[in-house]
């Protein structure tokens, strides 16, 4: 049985389908929710979904000794960033190599980096006029958006898309596919 502890900032819904999914699998269980953002409604899902969830500063984050001790403590084999807005620290990828893995929304490269996250994605896939959009699932290493590709599925933009609607295509992407994703990689540890 293999550890998995998701990393989240936002509204964790890809957390909670993932954790999910892992619900009594023999494999691999969601075991520790880290949030850096104290509003974050993922704190509530995790409560509801009886998973513990510790709320960290971007200071001790970007410190890594105390959020590597706590992955430790909870004998975590496998990190999954499902909407995390913070750089991931080179302590912390050196302490998990090759064993962390996040999903963007949207076929990276394009529309990556600093500050391209949630919503603002969709906005820009629309404003440029592309034709479709979906997810990265990538390794992370010490840069925004540019670790190693395991997996990308695409939709859909019609040029009558609003960035909600390419939002709600790229959500039903991640809610498919990332979990299984996350099984096969887990697999290969
Ligand atoms: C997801 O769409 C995820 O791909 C995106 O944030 C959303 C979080 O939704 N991540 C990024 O933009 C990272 N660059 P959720 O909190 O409901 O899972």
């Amino acid at each position: 049985m293999k550890n998995i502890a998701i990393l989240a900032s936002g509204s964790g819904s890809n957390a909670e389908n993932i954790a999910s999914y892992f619900k009594g699998k023999e494999s691999a269980r969601v075991s520790l929710i880290i949030c850096n953002n104290p509003q974050a409604y993922v704190i509530e899902r995790a409560k509801r979904l009886g998973i513990e969830c510790k709320v960290i500063t971007k200071k001790e984050f970007m410190e890594a000794d105390s959020t590597i001790a706590l992955l430790k403590e909870h004998c975590i084999d496998f990190i999954v960033l499902a909407g995390f807005l913070l750089l991931v620290p080179e302590k912390l990828i050196k302490a998990y190599p090759g064993k962390i893995v996040n999903i963007h929304p949207a076929l990276l490269p394009k529309h990556g980096g600093k500050g391209m996250y949630g919503d603002n994605v969709h906005k820009a896939v629309v404003e440029c006029g592309d034709t479709e959009s979906g997810i990265t699932i990538h390794l992370i290493d010490e840069e925004y958006d540019k670790g190693t590709t395991f997996f990308q599925a695409k939709c859909p933009v019609l040029p009558t898309d609003t960035p909600d609607d390419v939002a709600a295509k790229v959500h039903a992407l991640e809610y498919e596919h990332f979990p299984h994703v996350i099984e096969e990689i887990i697999a290969t540890l």
